[in-house]
């Protein structure tokens, strides 16, 4: 979104925060508005403190069974085999099969328009012609090739395929300005990487705030499991839904500001694409049948914008068993509790169908301890087989409380050593600044992560510099260079208290899937903190929160060569600047192919050269 959106929706939806004072003093915070004019940028929002309330319970008891016999196979009773001496046991970082296989996708975006939940129809892009885009499947260690057709009139694009470490594959990532340029109308790109991991993720624009128009769909690399379960459900993904395309939504936060009027809440949510709306008078509930008595996997993937949901289905448990591309040790929900879910997070979960029979409301709120909230909270109906389908009678609990989710311990247990963290340890501040932006000269708040905005040039991506072997990155692109490998890397993401509001932002990291060593509220020491973290058996996964007004401490290994983003998947936040780029180990990355590099991005520069509409974000 425009830079010269200030602030996300979610951060607007915050109870009695006074954004002023967070704002440099000796700036005076002025910037162009869409219609050219000048505009005085007014910041107050509200705010809800951060109840500390669990939703979860115990860790069953069943998983503590380690090691799964690499000889055994696959099946409904022994999930966590796979064959050919693979199992859930597999340090995957290390090794993971090849298959051989190649498994091909073809996906062509296009400008057109979609009416998910009956409101009527608005101006989407979709992939396919499909909303949500077509899941895309392949076994763990099959090669997938994926073809995508930019056949917007008017904007670039690129895709991120959310979660996979892309290793030996950095060029696949789909980040314009980093790995790639983006892709012109009109051009194709083919991505291709190994799966060199399982489980559930999606795959969304990495152009701008372009994913909230409708370009996302699912993914899904089948391959062991920590729980058992008898039928795979597939893929559900849940998100905010508005009823203006995304950069009409990031004006009106922008023109609200102005008048210190929060932003629009979001129209609606919407379950596996699909919700009534909020009249009730139009669109139709996602349906879904259990058999009786056979336990149900099910793939929730938070595919939002920026609201925070929380999950449940009205009288079964849901239990836990993976989070994000991490197997973790089975974590049992209870009926009555609710599982959060914060941007771009997964979650697989097991349904035991042991109710005999009727019709069972699954319900996805906005957690209004977390947000502002919605017009509309999304509902989907469960009904067992041999039940005539029917809106149910069943009742809940009110989800209370935003945290992260807590309890998640990884399957594979792996330390991470805390003699090197004193010695290693960086600060990353979080903070609004002011700042001049490059595309325009104005001076503008912007979000900032290790004390400046990420700002990229779509026309000459980090990847162009590794191939000139040019080290002049410009301050713009953030960068962190990491030139040693294999060594353990820690980072404390740290909330200026004076010069940010105390929001949650959800951070994501390409390439890796980081080590949670802990987190919490008020300004970390680094000198002392390291006696509080967990090393011992962190929870792992590429997306975590960080507490509002707090901090988060992270490690990854540098053991994947190449230019990886770190940033608050916010949509607006890092379109706004609020992202740093690791380039790890960059004489070791495998490079994409020159020539195909290189025909994306002199078609790119020739759509550049007339581009209808002007870049006007940091292009993230
Ligand atoms: C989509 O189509 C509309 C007209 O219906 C046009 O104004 C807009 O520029 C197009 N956007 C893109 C990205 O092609
Ligand atoms: C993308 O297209 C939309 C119209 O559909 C336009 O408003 C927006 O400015 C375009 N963005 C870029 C960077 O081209
Ligand atoms: C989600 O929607 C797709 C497309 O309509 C459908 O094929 C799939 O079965 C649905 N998933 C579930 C869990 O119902
Ligand atoms: C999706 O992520 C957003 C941002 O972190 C969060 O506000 C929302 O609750 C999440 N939704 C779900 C279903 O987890
Ligand atoms: C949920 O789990 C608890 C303990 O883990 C168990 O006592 C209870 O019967 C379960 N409820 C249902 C509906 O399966
Ligand atoms: C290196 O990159 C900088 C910034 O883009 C550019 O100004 C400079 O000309 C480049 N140097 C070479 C030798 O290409």
């Amino acid at each position: 979104m425009q830079l010269k959106s200030l602030v996300g929706l979610c951060l607007l939806a915050f109870a009695s925060v006074s954004w002023a004072e967070y704002i440099p003093q000796n700036h005076f915070l002025w910037g162009e508005n869409r219609m050219g004019k000048l505009v005085r940028r007014a910041t107050t929002v509200t705010s809800s403190s951060t109840a500390a309330a669990t939703s979860t319970s115990s860790i069953a008891s069943s998983s503590s069974v380690r090691v799964a016999d690499p000889s055994c196979t696959n099946g409904p009773l022994s999930r966590a085999c796979w064959g050919n001496g693979y199992s859930i046991a597999t340090d995957f970082d290390q090794k993971s099969p090849t298959t051989g296989n190649t498994v091909t996708y073809n996906l062509e975006i296009t400008n057109t328009t979609c009416n998910p939940d009956g409101n009527g129809a608005k101006l989407c892009m979709l992939i396919n012609g499909v909303f949500p885009g077509p899941t895309i499947r392949a076994k763990w260690g099959d090669q997938l090739v994926i073809n995508v057709k930019n056949s917007l009139q008017d904007n670039g694009t690129s895709v991120h395929w959310h979660g996979i470490r892309q290793l030996s594959s950095s060029g696949s990532d789909g980040v314009g300005g980093i790995t790639e340029c983006p892709i012109a109308p009109g051009d194709s790109k083919q991505y291709s990487f190994r799966c060199t991991q399982y489980g559930t993720s999606w795959y969304h624009s990495h152009f701008s705030s372009q994913y909230g128009e409708g370009i996302f769909g699912t993914i899904v690399i089948d391959g062991p499991a920590s729980s058992n379960y008898d039928i795979d459900l597939g893929v559900y993904p849940i998100n905010d839904w508005y009823y203006q395309t995304a950069l009409q939504v990031n004006m009106e936060t922008f023109n609200n500001l102005q008048n210190t009027a929060p932003p629009p809440n979001a129209d609606n949510m919407l379950i596996n694409g699909t919700n009534m709306n909020p009249g009730k008078t139009a669109g139709k509930y996602s349906q879904v049948t259990l058999t009786p008595g056979k336990k149900h996997r099910l793939r929730l993937i938070n595919t939002s914008v920026d609201n925070f949901i929380s999950i449940a289905l009205d009288g079964h448990n849901m239990t836990v068993m993976s989070a994000d591309f991490i197997p973790i040790q089975p974590l049992v929900v209870q009926s009555g509790q609710w599982l959060q879910m914060a941007i771009g997070m997964r979650y697989d979960v097991v349904i035991n169908a042991n109710q005999g029979s009727g019709n069972f409301w699954f319900r996805a709120n906005v957690n209004t301890a977390c947000s502002s909230g919605n017009n509309n909270n999304a509902l989907a109906i469960f009904t067992y087989s041999g039940t005539t389908v029917a809106n149910p009678t069943t009742t809940n609990t009110s989800p209370s409380g935003c945290n992260d989710q807590t309890g998640l311990i990884p399957y594979w247990k792996q330390a991470v050593p805390s003699d090197t963290f004193n010695s290693q340890v960086k600060e990353l501040s979080l903070q609004l600044n002011v700042e001049q932006v490059t595309t325009n000269g104005a001076n503008l708040v912007v979000w900032a992560l290790d004390t400046t905005m990420i700002n990229i040039a779509w026309d000459k991506p980090t990847m162009q510099y590794l191939f000139d072997k040019n080290t002049s990155y410009p301050s713009t692109y953030s960068m962190i260079e990491l030139p040693t490998e294999g060594i353990w890397t820690y980072w404390v993401v740290q909330e200026v208290s004076a010069r940010s509001p105390p929001i949650p932002h959800p951070i994501h990291l390409h390439g890796h899937d980081f080590f949670v060593l802990g987190s919490g509220t008020g300004t970390a020491d680094l000198s002392t903190i390291s006696g509080s973290l967990n090393f011992v058996n962190p929870a792992r996964r590429d997306t975590a929160s960080l507490p509002g007004g707090g901090w988060l401490a992270l490690a990854f290994q540098t053991n994947n060569p190449g230019a990886w983003l770190m940033h608050c998947h916010i949509a607006w936040h890092i379109s706004e600047g609020l992202g740093v780029q690791f380039l790890e180990a960059k004489d070791s990355i495998a490079m994409p192919d020159q020539t195909a590099f290189s025909n994306t991005c002199s078609k790119w520069k020739s759509f550049m050269a007339k581009m209808p509409y002007a870049k006007e974000d940091s292009g993230l």
